[in-house]
């Protein structure tokens, strides 16, 4: 097959010395915003009527695939594909492919995604065929009206055809749920037997407070200290040492054997451990999800064909990787502690 894109004939090292941070952090995972557009509206996620960037901002998929390239030259091993709706990207699919060559190469472990599940009855096997074998699919609640006024836009019985098309091409499934005061609270176990019924690993998140949504934070609020408390009522759940390098804490439920993540950033600061770092579709580089501090990598991609002025650029901006973050939701301010929307930076 030929290269979809001209530049994608470079092979990169197989194993390359990976980025160390000043906290003696190796950054081994890079999660990639390819757009910030999306087919749903998530209330915690963004507001009703969101302003989109412009698309000369936003990075053609080819840029995209030398971006990334970059950074599996500089030793990143796993690559998260997500956004906004990384499956409602136009030509999504050659970015793919194009990234696969990593696998072949044995420069990557793994190419994964994070997906809303409404394209993934178009899409699964073609990912199972680039290579990817994980995908996580989020989803908050099993009620169809529910689901409907979570998502704004959505459909619940297309993501639920999502996630069988996925699972029928081989792809191993994990889903993600917001808990929402109120909202899902009450669902959150029957939530646990459906995803383990099914073979899927489930994983609950805290609401962190990025970006203004229309609804205020500390409405929706809802610290799975309490929800783990509730779920412990009617499971068995044993503490396991799982661990991904991410924020996530799992457990392991007796009556059902899978997997219980729980991700925590208001009540447990998983900063330590922190092997990760972000770019946005406009090919900004987030050092940490909860701070403003940022680094322009399109201008060094996009204003020399070779790609030193890039690797010099990362390198400056891992050794300006802080040590955490210090999320709040500020009951009196009402204001997000990050302006931007999880959408830009991707979840
Ligand atoms: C921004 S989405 C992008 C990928 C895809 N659209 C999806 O929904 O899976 C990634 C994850 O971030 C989560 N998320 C979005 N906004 C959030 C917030 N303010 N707090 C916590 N999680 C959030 C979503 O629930 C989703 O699991
Ligand atoms: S959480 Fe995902 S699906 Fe929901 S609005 Fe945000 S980007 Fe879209």
């Amino acid at each position: 097959m030929t290269a979809p894109f001209p530049h994608s004939e470079i092979a990169v090292a197989a194993k390359a010395a990976p980025l160390i941070d000043p906290f003696q952090r190796a950054i081994t995972y890079l999660r990639v915003s390819v757009t910030d557009r999306c087919d749903f509206r998530c209330v915690y996620c963004m507001s009703e009527h969101m302003a989109f960037l412009p698309k000369a901002e936003v990075l053609s998929l080819e840029e995209l695939d030398r971006l990334c390239s970059a950074f599996v030259a500089k030793g990143v091993r796993k690559l998260r594909l997500t956004g906004g709706e990384p499956l409602v990207r136009r030509g999504i699919m050659t970015l793919v492919q194009s990234l696969s060559r990593h696998l072949k190469s044995g420069a990557l472990d793994e190419l994964t995604l994070t997906t809303n599940g409404s394209q993934l009855t178009k899409y699964a096997g073609e990912l199972k065929a680039c290579g990817v074998e994980r995908i996580n699919v989020s989803l908050d609640t099993l009620d169809a009206d529910k689901f409907r006024a979570i998502t704004r836009w959505g459909e619940l019985s297309k993501v639920m055809a999502g996630i069988d098309a996925a699972q029928a091409a081989g792809l191993k499934v994990k889903i993600n749920a917001v808990a929402l005061k109120g909202v899902n609270e009450d669902e959150l176990g029957d939530m646990v037997a459906w995803a383990h019924g099914r073979g899927m690993d489930l994983t609950l998140i805290e609401v962190m407070p990025l970006g203004e949504v229309d609804a205020a934070r500390v409405d929706q609020y809802l610290p799975l200290s309490m929800v783990r408390a509730r779920l412990a009522e009617r499971f068995t759940l044993d503490e396991i040492d799982y661990r991904t390098g991410g924020p996530a804490r799992y457990a392991r439920v007796k009556e059902t054997g899978g997997k219980l993540g729980f991700i925590t950033p208001m009540t447990h600061n998983f900063c330590e451990s922190c092997n990760r770092v972000r770019i946005t579709c406009t090919g900004t580089l987030f050092m940490c999800l909860g701070q403003e501090d940022a680094a322009d990598l399109r201008s060094p991609l996009r204003t020399s064909e070779s790609d030193e002025p890039l690797h010099a650029a990362i390198d400056r901006a891992i050794a300006r990787k802080p040590k955490g973050h210090d999320f709040v939701i500020d009951r009196r301010n009402h204001r997000p502690a990050v302006g931007r929307h999880m959408s830009v930076t991707g979840g």
